[in-house]
């Protein structure tokens, strides 16, 4: 497996909008395995391709419970066709905002369409959690994270943390 580090905010490339996949091919097939495996390293729910320094529009999913059987989902090129005016909250965390979270309301359902790993067009609708990771996952493929909902104030403290947090990380690097 190729090495890739998940990359961590203030990271430009984390702001980049990503690209439509045209065909599911070896490489892209290849890049969700990837994907799927880093996702459970880190450990994370979610994984969009962009956070690994890829900008297609490729995520990854596993809202499974630990001590349930394991539930990968993968997602390519999806699109929001619906979202319901009433919103849910949840306590958001992110691979790339590593210890930060913060309450994000957002729909509580949404209708979904994408292609599954083999290619094939699908459409869900989700509810919950499945629902809030979703509209987090299709926002890293626009350049978007959950910190942007909050107040500058709020924003630019994480920013900060997580900044400040590297820096020492990087000096017990010897
Ligand atoms: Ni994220």
């Amino acid at each position: 497996m190729m090495k890739k580090k998940i990359l961590i905010i203030p990271d430009p490339i984390l702001r980049k909008k990503s690209d439509r996949v045209t065909s599911i091919d070896k490489s892209i097939k290849q890049l969700m395995n990837d994907m799927l495996q880093i996702m459970y390293d880190a450990p994370g729910i979610g994984l969009a391709a962009i956070q690994i320094g890829i900008p297609k529009r490729v995520v990854v999913m596993d809202l499974s419970k630990n001590e349930e059987k394991k539930n990968p989902m993968f997602f390519v090129n999806p699109e929001i066709t619906w979202k319901s005016d009433a919103k849910s909250s949840y306590e958001e965390g992110c691979l790339s905002i590593p210890n930060q979270f913060a309450k994000i309301e957002r729909s509580e359902k949404c209708n979904v369409k994408y292609l599954d790993y083999d290619g094939n067009e699908k459409k869900i609708e989700a509810s919950g959690l499945l629902s809030t990771c979703i509209q987090h996952e299709i926002d890293h493929l626009n350049g978007i994270l959950f910190i942007d909902y909050l107040s500058k104030l709020k924003k630019d403290n994480i920013i900060k943390k997580v900044s400040k947090n590297q820096k020492e990380i990087e000096r017990v690097v010897v």
